[in-house]
């Protein structure tokens, strides 16, 4: 896995596997740091030595600080927790100095994260659980035609009237369908717009770069954000985020040619858990949730929010394989599982009417009624964050593993046993 010349990672569950961690790690190895789709919904962490990083536009990369990074076209970006994200790491001497953003990228303004809200009351007990970042309203005006792009910004006397126009727009819809006083134009040009300015010296054609790079023969690393389950596509629709977060999406969001990809590794957590509202067939319900909370930290990365956590589903990990075309899977949190007493894997999902499905079904109210078959595995009590290869691994969770590549058909190519860079071992 460490020998490779395009390599994506991508999330396997419903966000939040780790592939933070999963992507720095292999960083080490690349020339070249990608995001390609989401936005600031994502929250990837990041443990070096004593020090923890947070980080939700910019690729892993960044920490490295020689690598190159760049924000694909295929993202919303919002400046402000954009340019916040770059001060921070420079108050702890991180400095970017080769950050490149695709000027094809989309802004989040502040009407989108109003929108957000709003839409998400006016939902009612049919909340999405977004993590109002503006992201689906960002991705709507995408697709209807009347977003602002990145590379926009370098004509401010055009942009800033193309703002005017697409508000005047929006705080019509916010007064009148949802009774909110909207936004003043003022606002964006005294808070907003001089942020957004800051990221000029970023932007450019990301596209053009990523050419040159695949000609040089450079080493570049895809970082996937949010995970299979909630993609736009495939996800528990209409519980997912606003883009595609399979591998797939790479060549629309960065603009190289399918077959660039050399390989696809896919990170999944050695149980589940998701954050937001939604499906989650295998939800554990009582205090092994909450212990299996408080050992892996399981609080949202970017809102705080406790996560649900359930048994590994192998069914939803099944099709994110697929999806993904994945092989390789990196297993993480694993040590999280130590002490949990004996563990289950779902396989498949019984319906209503006693009918067996080995699928991730697409409507909703066939999931609802469905009941997850889980096959069940021996717990382990031996503490595994030391482990440092497979052979220091308990017979117990060996055969664990070995159940997630029954399910799955990918093989655990890599395991984490810890935040920590070292807590990573490769399985020969
Ligand atoms: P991402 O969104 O996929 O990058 O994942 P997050 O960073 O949102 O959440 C993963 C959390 O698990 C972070 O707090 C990581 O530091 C932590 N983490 C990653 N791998 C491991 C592991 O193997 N064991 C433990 N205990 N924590 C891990
Ligand atoms: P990373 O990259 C976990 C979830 C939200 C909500 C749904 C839609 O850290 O894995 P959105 O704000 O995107 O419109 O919310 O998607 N969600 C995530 N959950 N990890 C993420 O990113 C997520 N990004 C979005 O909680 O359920
Ligand atoms: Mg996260």
């Amino acid at each position: 896995m460490l020998d490779f010349t395009t390599l994506a990672v991508v999330g396997c569950q419903w966000g939040d596997e780790g592939k933070g961690k999963i992507t720095d790690y292999l960083a080490a190895q690349a020339d070249v740091v990608v995001r390609y789709q989401g936005g600031p919904n994502a929250g990837h962490t990041v443990n070096i030595g004593n020090e923890t990083y947070k980080l939700h536009h910019l690729p892993c990369g960044i920490l490295y600080q020689e690598k190159t990074c760049i924000l694909g076209n295929g993202m919303v970006l919002d400046p402000s927790v954009l340019v916040k994200e770059l001060d921070n790491l420079k108050e702890r001497g991180i400095t970017p100095e080769r950050l490149y953003i695709s000027d094809r990228a989309h802004l989040i303004l502040p009407y989108h994260l109003r929108q957000d809200a709003l839409e998400e009351k006016k939902r009612g007990g049919s909340k999405i659980g977004t993590t109002l970042r503006g992201i689906g309203p960002a991705y709507q005006d995408k697709i209807g035609r009347r977003g602002i792009r990145a590379g926009e910004l370098k004509e401010p006397l055009r942009v800033k009237e193309r703002i005017r126009e697409i508000l005047a727009e929006k705080n019509e819809l916010f007064q009148r369908y949802y009774d909110d006083p909207g936004i003043k134009m003022q606002e964006i040009e005294e808070t907003y717009l001089p942020l957004a300015d800051r990221l000029l010296p970023y932007i450019t054609d990301t596209s053009l770069l990523l050419d040159a790079y695949l000609h040089q023969g450079a080493k570049i690393l895809f970082e996937g954000a949010q995970g299979a389950m909630l993609d736009l596509e495939y996800g528990t629709y209409p519980y997912v985020t606003s883009s595609s977060t399979l591998a797939g999406s790479i060549f629309c969001g960065t603009g190289i040619p399918p077959g660039k990809v050399k390989a696809v590794l896919g990170v999944a957590k050695a149980y589940s858990t998701r954050v937001g509202a939604g499906p989650f067939p295998t939800e554990i319900e009582g205090p092994k949730a909450g212990q299996i909370r408080e050992r892996g930290r399981e609080f949202g990365t970017t809102t705080g929010r406790p996560r649900r956590i359930g048994w590994l589903d192998g069914v939803a990990l099944r099709q994110a394989c697929r999806l993904n075309g994945l092989e390789h899977l990196a297993l993480t949190l694993f040590d999280v599982l130590s002490g949990m007493g004996d563990l289950k894997i779902a396989t498949a999902y019984r319906l209503a009417d006693g009918s067996v499905i080995e699928h991730f079904p697409a409507a909703l109210h066939i999931l609802e009624q469905s009941t997850p078959v889980y096959q069940e595995y021996a717990g382990w009590s031996e503490d595994i964050s030391g482990a440092r290869s497979i052979n220091d691994l308990p017979a117990a969770a060996l055969a664990y593993l070995q159940g997630v590549e029954a399910v799955t058909g990918a093989r655990v190519s890599l395991i984490s046993v810890g935040p920590r860079r070292d807590q990573t071992f490769v399985r020969p």
